[in-house]
């Protein structure tokens, strides 16, 4: 767990050029600058472990606007996610990006981390979605970079590349989001498998039949077991593991898609299929599975949640191990998460606090098993301060040589949330 960190001050921007002129007097100063959205990250991105200024953006929240003859909206960094698609929806269009924390977290913060959230599963995560961002560099030079129309190689794509930078390289004050069409009908389903193996070659098997789901979503039995603890949480005690499928399309089609995806596992299917009947049961299966996180949680002392991904026939695998870490290291590990995506949040939680000593080890052995089947070690949450130890793991020395360059480049006095991804220099945070 990432510990709790005071500033020496806060500065609530209202505008680009507050946010400018921070960052001129900041590099003047020499003053570390950790810039913060909604404060929902998992990951400490946004902890201001060197001190220094925390720079808000949560007041720098306008609609800029929406422009649906060219297919994007302009958005200051600091409005709120949901609030955004809710407007996107109202003009008939579609954003998809939907992290748990929707009503909470900034468009801004989802471009620092490259958020993803269950929807990511047919239309890609944040950055997929991104034309174009301004920025403010570390000297308060204010930027735009990007495009406005689909496609545009003119030079390196450095809007993009500030995506999943979490906020190392330059202050993201604007951005520019594509938008889609608004899906005709939307339907989702409850399907509860006999074991955990069983939903879980469900999600690679489901994947390879040709269908296109819009969210497979997994659940194990612990997980279940613990959320269900929240009254109309979906379980049976039958139940070795849960899938939530949602199939989008032309009305009708989502249906037969669900259908199919169930008959397409011949013996090894669902033991059921639960269709939410209506779009207010719908939305109450997601309202659940937003707090699944939370609720999880309940009752434990301490945890350590991670957001490993593998590739699609390893997540079978991936499944297959957690409990003998678990067992192996003293604590209760559970996994839920955007399984279709090969994207799972393995949760290790201990219930008295002698498990603390035992769950970095736990983590250690979560993050093995990702990499020895090919994966990653964070699919979404981002790397932050809490995964920084295993990054070098992943990527390898080399490349985060050039990650330290492209750093210096941007920000040659390291005063752009300093110490997060990787080190600048030893130690101290
Ligand atoms: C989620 O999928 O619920 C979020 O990414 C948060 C989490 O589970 O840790
Ligand atoms: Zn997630």
């Amino acid at each position: 767990m990432v510990a709790p960190v005071r500033p020496a001050a806060a500065v609530r921007a209202r505008s680009v050029a507050d946010v400018q002129a921070t960052l001129r007097w900041a590099t003047a100063h020499g003053v570390p600058i950790t810039p913060r959205g909604g404060g929902t990250g998992k990951a400490g991105g946004c902890v201001p472990c060197e001190g220094g200024v925390v720079l808000s953006l949560a007041g720098l929240d306008r609609l800029r606007s929406i422009r649906p003859e060219h297919g994007f909206a302009e958005v200051d960094a600091g409005l709120i996610t949901g609030t955004f698609r809710d407007a996107a929806d109202e003009a008939r269009l579609y954003y998809p990006p939907d992290p748990g924390a929707l009503d909470a977290c900034t468009l801004g913060g989802n471009v620092a981390t490259n958020a993803g959230g269950p929807a990511a599963l047919k239309y890609g995560v944040t950055r997929d979605q991104v034309l174009g961002v301004e920025a403010v560099l570390a000297d308060g030079t204010r930027i735009d970079l990007g495009r406005r129309q689909p496609k545009g190689v003119a030079g390196y794509d450095l809007a993009r590349l500030l995506v999943g930078s979490e906020g190392t390289l330059a202050v993201v004050t604007g951005i520019r989001l594509a938008l889609r069409a608004r899906p005709a009908s939307i339907v989702a389903a409850l399907m509860p498998f006999a074991t955990v193996q069983d939903a879980a070659q469900a999600v690679t098997l489901g994947r390879r039949s040709g269908l296109e789901p819009r969210a497979l979503e997994f659940f194990d039995a612990t997980a279940l077991r613990r959320a269900a603890r929240e009254p109309g949480f979906p379980f049976d005690p039958s139940w070795g593991a849960l899938l939530l499928v949602e199939f989008d399309g032309e009305p009708g089609v989502p249906e037969a898609s669900l259908a199919r995806f169930a008959e397409g596992l011949g013996d090894r299917g669902p033991l059921e299929v639960r269709v939410a009947g209506d779009e207010a049961r719908r939305r109450g299966l997601w309202q659940l599975r937003r707090r699944t996180s939370h609720l999880v949680k309940v009752g434990a002392v301490g945890w350590i949640t991670e957001d490993v991904a593998v590739p699609l026939g390893s997540v079978p695998d991936l499944v297959e191990r957690l409990p003998g870490i678990g067992e192996q290291h003293g604590v209760i590990a559970l996994a839920y998460g955007h399984a279709g995506d090969g994207n799972l949040h393995v949760n290790l939680l201990w219930e008295d606090p002698s498990g603390a000593q035992f769950a970095e080890r736990a983590a250690d052995a979560v993050i093995a098993a990702a990499l020895d089947l090919g994966g990653t070690i964070s699919a979404e949450h981002g790397i932050g301060l809490a995964k920084r130890r295993f990054l070098p793991q992943e990527v390898g020395d080399r490349a985060i040589g050039l990650m330290r360059g492209i750093k210096q480049a941007f920000d040659p006095l390291g005063i752009l949330n300093p110490q997060k991804v990787f080190r600048l220099q030893e130690p101290p945070c």
